[in-house]
């Protein structure tokens, strides 16, 4: 049986490289992206690939492409990633983060088109400055900014619309993830894609405090693997699961890492820290490691297969 994939915001960071994973193991796969961060020159070149250069609030759009593909498999990741962004716009952002998907689940529901799984992409933001380590999906919550209150109640809706409706969902909270193509465009962009920019073109990189933050750093393979084991386990239904690794290097750990990797002193410098960042944030990954995930990657490891990513280009 031939098997067909949406992927929404396919051309960005995790978005491209779920796409290139599953270019061998599905017919079909339709992306989603309106290109704001992600780029058409992340995606592989294949016939099995329809692209769309729309935004998923294209609400005439979406439901056309919905009624008329029957997509087996959807995967939603497109979304503002930025938390600042989402704090200087936050109609727009919800716009997007939220309602977009809400109408994609509404259009399912109200066409009666069989879809085997629906996943979205949450955000260890949900947890905010809880204290509790490491977080399990059942610690509070408190969502902090527009990202993180839409990203919370969307991973919400998306869970009601399996439990109301029958609809088979699943959804994720991804910590920090890192890895080929993420974009280090934007001062908010992930830490890993800015210190490797600043690595490549010779460039200081600035420690926002003292280096002693601690973070779920959990390389994109990694991720890939999780999100094909939660789409295809009839386990993994209409609940949420933290994406990472269960282990927290510190941001200095990370740089000296990164140094050995890549046999480069990196210049650095100190600023003030970041208004509301974190101190320490860890996963409890207990409940996708019951399902038989995992993690394949340290931070070293990782770093080499990234850095080998950037300067085989
Ligand atoms: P990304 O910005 O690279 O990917 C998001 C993609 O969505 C981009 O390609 C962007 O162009 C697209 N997009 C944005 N607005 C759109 C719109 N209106 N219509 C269609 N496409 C649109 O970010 P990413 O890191 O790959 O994140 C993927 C998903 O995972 C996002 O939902 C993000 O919120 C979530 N997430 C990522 C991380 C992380 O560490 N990278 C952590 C937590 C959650
Ligand atoms: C991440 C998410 C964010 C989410 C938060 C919730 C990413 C890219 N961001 O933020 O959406 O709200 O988790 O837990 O995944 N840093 C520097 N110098 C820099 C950039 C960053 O020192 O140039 C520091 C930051 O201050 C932070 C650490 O590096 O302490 C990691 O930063 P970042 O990659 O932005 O991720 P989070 O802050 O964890």
């Amino acid at each position: 049986m031939k098997t067909k994939v949406l992927v929404t915001g396919g051309a960005g960071f995790i978005g491209s490289n779920l796409v290139e994973s599953l270019i061998n193991k599905v017919d079909e796969i339709i992306i989603v992206d309106d290109l704001s961060m992600g780029l058409k020159s992340n995606l592989p070149s294949s016939n099995k690939i329809s692209f769309y250069e729309k935004s998923i609030t294209d609400y005439k759009f979406m439901k056309e492409l919905l009624v008329n593909e029957r997509p087996d498999y959807i995967f939603l990741l497109g979304a503002v990633a930025s938390v600042a962004d989402s704090v200087a716009h936050p109609i727009y952002t919800h716009e997007v983060n939220q309602n977009a998907n809400l109408f994609i689940l509404e259009t399912i529901r109200q066409n009666k088109i069989k879809i085997k799984k629906i996943l979205f992409a949450s955000s260890a933001a949900v947890y905010g400055d809880v204290v509790e380590l490491p977080k399990r999906e059942n610690s509070e919550v408190r969502p902090l900014t527009p990202y993180a209150i839409d990203k919370f109640a969307t991973e919400r809706f998306v869970i009601d619309y399996g439990k109301l409706y029958g609809l088979p969902t699943v959804a994720v909270r991804f910590f920090n993830v890192y890895g080929p193509k993420q974009n280090p465009k934007s001062p908010y962009s992930g830490v890993l894609s800015i210190i490797s920019d600043k690595i490549i073109n010779d460039k200081c990189f600035t420690i926002f405090g003292n280096g002693e933050q601690t973070r779920d750093f959990v390389f994109v393979d990694d991720v890939i693997h999780a999100l094909l084991l939660l789409i295809d386990s009839d386990l993994a239904l209409n609940t949420v699961y933290n994406i990472a690794t269960g282990r927290a290097v510190s941001l200095n750990q990370v740089l000296s890492s990164y140094e050995i990797v890549t046999g480069k002193t990196l210049a650095i410098d100190y600023s003030t820290p970041r208004s509301g960042d974190i101190e320490h944030s860890l996963a409890d990954i207990s409940k996708i490691t019951s399902l038989g995930f995992v993690p394949k990657y340290d931070i070293t490891s990782g770093l080499a297969k990234y850095w080998q990513s950037l300067t085989d280009k």
